[in-house]
């Protein structure tokens, strides 16, 4: 096959959470479970391949709700499938997010052994996560999703999270979020920046040729084939800190909010510094067709508008000259803001656990999401900056500093403190639904 063909992606055996943006607003629950008994494991697979939304299709009564289901490296093992099929799978994959401690920065409070249990050990297997615009809906998803696991005593549900948006459609820090997101090739699906080529599907959906040209199957190919791999990690927000760090570094108000957008790259409605460089606008925050279509290499290669430093130039330099090929690091996300909001103005944490439940979608776990994490996120090399980290969600000990680039001279903000903690997550396989009902068919 051509590289340049157009693939016809099988969107009918792809489940609808690796490919469509979720809604906004949105209600979603994540559920883990565990499998005691193997032919229960089967058979909850074999029911989930009923639950799990595809692709395809017009959209259910329910609008623009769906459940995903997906599997971890354990919970593959508990299923019984055969050791040469899961060596074929990525070896980050085989080996756990626990153990991927080291590149993704997960030391110090973030480390595994601070995480929630049961996150992090071989008890977490499946992995339901249910999307609904309101919460009557995902009730509704809930409910439908129950029929796979219930009288399955041999399945035991051991976590869950609920995440519901905030009334002011931002994450906890005040961001607008869901905003930028990568077009796939035959997926139908529009992407957000009109300016980025559409990516190959194979980036996202195993089974298609990549970027490179490249096609990764898991083996059997009827278990790998229209799969995703997929991570999810509970990030810990500290709203307080966040907010007296701006305020403590700031000269006025108005400052402040240029702060939090230099921070960024974008003010808080989602308006980028790119396209609204000296205030915020809310009308482009607002606006799909507008709010992401920029580029950098032409009018700010050095970041005098959009700092390098910041989080969306770090986590998609899109056109910028760093080290590497953007497009082989391209990520699909899915965020979901839990726990309360912080009242407006309070400035002292109140112990209440809020945060982003992260998750990512794509075909290389290495490449995208721990490369993401370690080399843009976590150091500053690649554009230049030293061992500088992403001001947001760098895994910072309080050591460097954020530079702001300016003339004649650059503004220097004092050291971060880690303004995000880690407090669980997983790497999990997205099975198509074909692959689902292979699982539920596994004879010893
Ligand atoms: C609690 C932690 C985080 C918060 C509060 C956060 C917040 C945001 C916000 C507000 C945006 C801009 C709006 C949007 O495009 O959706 C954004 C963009 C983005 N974030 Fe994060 N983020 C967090 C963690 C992460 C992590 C851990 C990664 C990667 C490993 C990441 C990758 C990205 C990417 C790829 C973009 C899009 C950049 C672009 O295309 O311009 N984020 N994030």
């Amino acid at each position: 096959m051509s590289g340049h063909a157009q693939v016809a992606l099988e969107l009918d055996d792809i489940q609808r959470g690796v490919l469509s943006p979720r809604p906004t607003p949105y209600a979603a629950s994540y559920l883990v479970f565990r499998i005691d008994d193997r032919a229960h494991g089967r058979e909850l697979m074999r029911r989930a391949s009923a639950v799990a939304t595809s692709a395809a299709g017009s959209p259910s009564p329910l609008g623009e709700t769906w459940v995903s289901v997906a599997v971890t490296y354990h919970g593959l093992k508990a299923l019984g499938v055969p050791h040469e099929s899961l060596g074929t799978f990525a070896w980050e994959f085989r080996q756990g997010m626990a153990a991927r401690a080291k590149a993704l920065g997960d030391v110090g409070e973030s480390r595994s052994e601070n995480w929630e249990a049961p996150l992090g050990t071989a008890d977490v297997h499946v992995v339901f996560a249910a999307v609904a615009p309101d919460a009557e809906k995902l009730e509704a998803a809930i409910d439908r999703a129950r029929t796979a696991y219930h009288r399955l005593p041999g399945i035991t549900a051991i976590w869950r999270q609920d995440c519901r948006a905030l009334p002011t459609e931002t994450e906890h820090f005040g961001y607008r979020d869901g905003v930028s997101h990568p077009a796939v090739e035959g997926s139908g699906i529009a992407g957000s920046n009109q300016l980025e080529k559409p990516l190959k599907a194979g980036e996202f959906v195993l089974g298609y040729p990549d970027e490179l040209g490249g096609v990764q199957t898991p083996r059997p190919e009827v278990l790998g084939r229209n799969g995703g791999y997929a991570v999810f990690r509970k990030l810990h927000q500290r709203v307080a800190a966040f907010r007296r760090y701006l305020k403590d570094n700031a000269t006025s108000r108005e400052d402040e909010e240029l702060l939090a957008a230099k921070i960024m790259g974008r003010w808080r409605s989602g308006a980028p510094l790119a396209l609204s460089p000296q205030h915020d606008d809310p009308a482009l925050g607002a606006d799909p067709h507008r709010r992401n279509t920029f580029l950098y290499s032409r009018d700010d290669p050095a970041g005098f508008t959009t700092p390098g430093g910041c989080h969306i130039r770090r986590a998609n330099p899109r056109d910028a000259v760093v080290a590497g090929e953007v497009r082989l690091h391209r990520m699909i996300r899915r965020g979901a803001v839990y726990g309360p909001p912080l009242a407006d103005s309070v400035m002292e944490d109140d112990g209440v656990d809020r945060g982003l439940m992260f998750s990512f979608i794509g075909a290389h776990l290495g490449r995208q999401f721990e490369f993401v994490q370690s080399e843009w996120l976590n150091d500053g090399v690649f554009f230049g900056s030293g061992n500088t980290k992403d001001p947001i969600a760098g895994a910072h000990e309080g050591h460097t500093d954020f530079i702001i680039p300016r003339r004649p001279v650059r503004r220097r903000l004092p050291p971060l403190p880690r303004f995000v903690v880690t407090r669980g997550g997983e790497y999990c396989f997205l099975p198509g639904l074909s692959a689902l009902r292979w699982l539920g068919d596994l004879q010893d």
